[in-house]
């Protein structure tokens, strides 16, 4: 099985990190998209998420790195994924996640599998990388070292 893990990764964190260990190990293939949340403005450019999330992906012979503009379910669909892939962290991720995936199913037919946080992920989210980074606190704990030089002159 082929499947589309989506986010904003603004920067991706150790979360996303072990949802991409676990999938490289449960799925054929992995592709990581970083798609546009209109909801949230954007720290890092596309660019730089992409840069990042390939230097981790390195990782693992299963896993890509994509990107994209426009409506997720029609990027899912034209990269031929079987399903789009997203982490839960607690109850209340599910309640726009399940909303997401009912309009992505709507959308394109597309299905779409959750993998819950692991114990000690469950905190770990962008906002708090930036705010900790922001206000001078060591961030080592919550992100990979591949993203470290991306964002070490950023506030
Ligand atoms: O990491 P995030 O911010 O929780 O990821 C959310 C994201 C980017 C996956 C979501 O906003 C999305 O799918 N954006 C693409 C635009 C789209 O398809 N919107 C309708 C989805 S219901």
């Amino acid at each position: 099985m082929h499947v589309l893990y989506p986010g904003s990764f603004d920067p991706p964190t150790l979360g996303h990190v072990h949802v991409m260990e676990r999938a490289s190990r449960l799925f054929k293939k992995v592709t990581v998209f970083v798609a546009m949340n209109p909801e949230k403005a954007s720290w890092c450019t596309v660019e730089e998420r992409e840069e990042m999330l390939r230097r981790i992906a390195a990782r693992w012979r299963n896993v890509a790195v994509s990107s994209g503009q426009g409506l997720l379910a029609e990027h899912a669909a034209a990269l031929k994924a079987d399903a789009i892939l997203k982490g839960l962290r607690g109850p209340a991720d599910l309640e726009m996640e399940h909303q997401m995936a009912s309009v992505n199913h709507l959308l394109c037919g597309m299905e779409t599998l959750f993998m819950v946080a692991h114990e000690g992920y469950a905190h770990t989210s962008s906002s708090l990388v930036r705010q900790v980074l922001r206000l001078g606190g060591e961030i080592r704990p919550f992100v990979p070292e591949e993203v470290l030089p991306l964002i070490a002159g950023k506030r």
